[in-house]
């Protein structure tokens, strides 16, 4: 890229050459990004794109008054506010109104024709039709080309600040692409969206980590981008897609004739817009749009739930107005929900790993939507009761974002005779101990810290990839050696000899020892983020844990901190801070970190985590690489980094080595950057292992 350098360097000080290089930088690499991420047609590799970042990170670091509010180098997020802000919109975001049938629809365009009668069929006709996305609505503002400002809807009046988090949204231009000139002050309007996949990726790790589970892929963007800590919005992959405008100050310019025109601009200046927008004429077009939306939405990466109709003339939107609640030029027509009725066999209750007794929905197999479906969640108690569901009721269904769908409700004309209203045990399931629903809780749980069901699954989380990832002890060998009573709690674990596990049926002599070795060495290798991760305390996360690994120097440190103190850190609110201080109330918890710290298993805390240079990104090795796979796993990890098991598209690095073999070439396929080893350890700045 050496091109740029005495073009742009006009002043011969080192801080203007810095600066001219940095404003260089700065637009290359926005300009690969975008070809990279949006248009799917990178001009440059990999390393190249690396070695221009990390000469601006560098430039940064050196100057950082270089670090513009439009630098690539705020995507990667980190900015931890205290709260959100909330600031009123110039313009309101206004809702819109819906209709749900052909002749809703005709009435709607019918009654805009005749409310402006000057405009003629011509321009009454012409609609711009695009998907209506199920996301939340956002408004960026462009100063002079440069975002400086998005606020979301918020009531339509009052909106909250997410500028910081939005800069983290990688298909979001930071600065308006073209030659510009561009308007003094421009508001973009456009829908916020997690693609489906990961949506559903988000959601089994939730799962996964005892956290709670977005409904949809709505609520789960919805919450990704009103975070404080926008490190975490960062790693869940949000996208924006525009189709409006709220406030424009561009004096002098001419305005856009049609809506179409708008659209073009948008793309021009680098916005991802809505898939599939056209302008349709007249009422026939109009629905043959809806139906080919209606038939295609499965095959989008996101959600829909209708079509979005504007006027494509801007001059007879304006005439047109808004009524209290909506645009009078615009509607949206919605797609009829996906339900179906079944009958529900039977309401089974599982024991989670903190002992949640979580009803679920058995069903006589139906197909929702192309898939067949035999289990809905129920939620808890109180969801049973308020919709009265009984064994053997017909119900209805509906699939939201997820694959798993949501009862609704019986129907009661159809409820057979002799039905009883649904007793939700007080008697774990599994060990029959009592259960208790402890005060401002919806779930019932089993408290017997012995019960199998929570052992079995506590244990294997204690070992698991979000706890210590000992890999090597499979959940088979866990639940037998529970079932043996030989394996009580999580540190006995580490008392079994391979001579011992041999005696059980199918242990060979090398997995006995493959077992024992795991332990071992995820004993020695623990950091004190996976520790607190694998002891699998309420809502206590592998995110939360690196936020309390980063805080604390170990457990000493974080068992005498109180719940004030916890929650001055980002991602702790009340509820985790008493989770975690009940944690350590509890006596038994006590007693097992006591033998924890006895075995040696006691490490410190202090890790770089999510101030690393790899923060929230996901990195997979392969092949052979000069030193030990755990050894980069780790240097990975102390950056911040999570390390996969597998090629995916939420993958950002594949660092191959030797002879990589099939994960290169899928990687490859699917567009993920790839590194050697020099350059994974030149993105963690130069530092090798200690
Ligand atoms: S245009 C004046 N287009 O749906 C019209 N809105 O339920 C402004 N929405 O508040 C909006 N997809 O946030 C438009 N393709 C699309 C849309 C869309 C989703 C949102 C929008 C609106 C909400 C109403």
């Amino acid at each position: 890229m050496d091109q740029f350098s005495l073009l742009d360097a006009p002043a011969s000080d080192p801080r203007s050459r810095a600066a001219a290089r940095a404003a260089t930088l700065r637009r290359e690499i926005e300009r690969h990004n975008r070809l990279y991420h949006q248009l799917d047609a990178p001009e440059i590799t990999d390393e190249a794109y690396d070695a221009l970042f990390r000469e601006l990170t560098g430039l940064e670091e050196r100057y950082p008054e270089l670090r513009t509010p439009d630098s690539p180098t705020r995507r990667v997020g980190g900015a931890v506010l205290p709260y959100l802000e909330t600031r009123p919109h110039r313009e309101r975001m206004y809702g819109l109104d819906n209709v749900f049938s052909e002749e809703e629809w005709e009435a709607f365009a019918q009654k805009a024709a005749r409310a402006l009668p000057e405009a003629g069929g011509e321009v009454m006709n012409a609609w711009w039709a695009d998907p209506k996305l199920d996301g939340l609505a956002c408004e960026i503002a462009y100063e002079n080309g440069v975002m400086t400002q998005a606020l979301t809807r918020g009531d339509g009046e009052v909106g909250e600040v997410v500028t910081e988090a939005m800069r983290t949204v990688r298909n979001l231009p930071l600065r308006l692409a073209g030659p510009g000139p561009f308007p003094r002050r421009i508001e973009i309007r456009g829908e916020v969206l997690m693609f489906r996949k990961e949506f559903e990726e988000l959601n089994r790790r939730q799962t996964e980590l005892g956290q709670k589970r977005f409904a949809n892929p709505r609520n789960a963007a919805a919450g990704s981008l009103r975070q404080l800590d926008t490190a975490v919005t960062a790693s869940r992959k949000l996208r924006f897609l525009a189709y409006s405008l709220g406030a424009v100050d561009a004096p002098g310019a001419k305005p856009w004739a049609t809506h179409d025109a708008l659209m073009a601009s948008l793309k021009a200046w680098g916005f991802d817009t809505p898939p599939e927008g056209r302008v349709c004429r007249g009422a026939d077009d109009a629905l043959a749009y809806f139906r080919r939306m209606e038939a295609e939405r499965d095959a989008l990466p996101f959600e829909i739930d209708g079509v979005v109709y504007k006027l494509n003339d801007r001059e007879a939107q304006a005439a047109l107005g808004f009524t209290a609640r909506a645009p009078r030029f615009a509607v949206a027509w919605k797609f009829t929900s996906r339900k179906a009725e079944t009958r529900l066999k039977k309401i089974s209750v599982q024991v989670g790993r903190t002992g949640a007794l979580t009803p679920v929905a058995e069903l006589e197999p139906v197909s929702l939507g192309g898939v067949m479906v035999s289990r809905a969640t129920l939620h808890n108690e109180d969801e049973i009761r308020r919709l009265d569901l009984r064994e053997n009721d017909v119900v209805i269904i509906q699939r939201a974002g997820d694959v798993i769908p949501d009862v609704l409700g019986p129907v009661l004309e159809k409820r057979p005779a002799g039905t009883r209203p649904f007793e939700f045990p007080r008697v774990c399931p599994v060990c029959g101990s009592a259960a208790r629903r402890l005060e401002g809780e919806s779930a019932w749980r089993c408290l017997n810290v012995a019960c199998p069901a929570v052992l079995k699954r506590s244990v294997t989380h204690f070992v698991s990839k979000a706890g210590l990832d000992a890999d090597g002890v499979g959940a088979k060998w866990v639940e037998a050696l529970i079932d043996a009573g030989r394996v009580k709690s999580p540190a006995d674990l580490f008392t079994v000899t391979a001579e011992e596990l041999m005696s059980y049926e199918r242990m060979g002599e090398v997995s006995a020892g493959n077992f024992v070795a795991a332990l071992e060495k995820a004993k020695n290798e623990a950091t004190l983020a996976r520790f607190i991760s694998a002891l699998g305390i309420r809502l206590v996360g592998e995110q939360t844990a690196r936020t309390l690994a980063e805080r604390f120097r170990d457990m000493d440190e974080l068992a005498s901190a109180s719940a004030e103190e916890l929650m001055r850190l980002p991602d702790v609110g009340p509820e985790v801070a008493s989770s975690v201080r009940a944690f350590f109330e509890t006596e038994s918890n006590r007693e097992l970190l006591a033998r924890f710290r006895a075995m040696g298993l006691w490490p410190k805390g202090g890790e770089s985590g999510r101030e690393g240079a790899l923060a929230g990104r996901k990195v997979l090795f392969t092949g052979t690489l000069s030193r030990p796979r755990d050894e980069f796993r780790r240097m990975a990890e102390a950056a911040g980094a999570n390390v996969a098991s597998g090629v995916s598209r939420t993958l950002d690095y594949l660092v191959a080595g030797e002879n990589p073999g099939s994960k290169l070439d899928k990687a490859r396929s699917m567009g993920i950057t790839v590194l050697d080893e020099n350059g994974f350890l030149a993105l963690l700045g130069g530092k090798g292992a200690d």
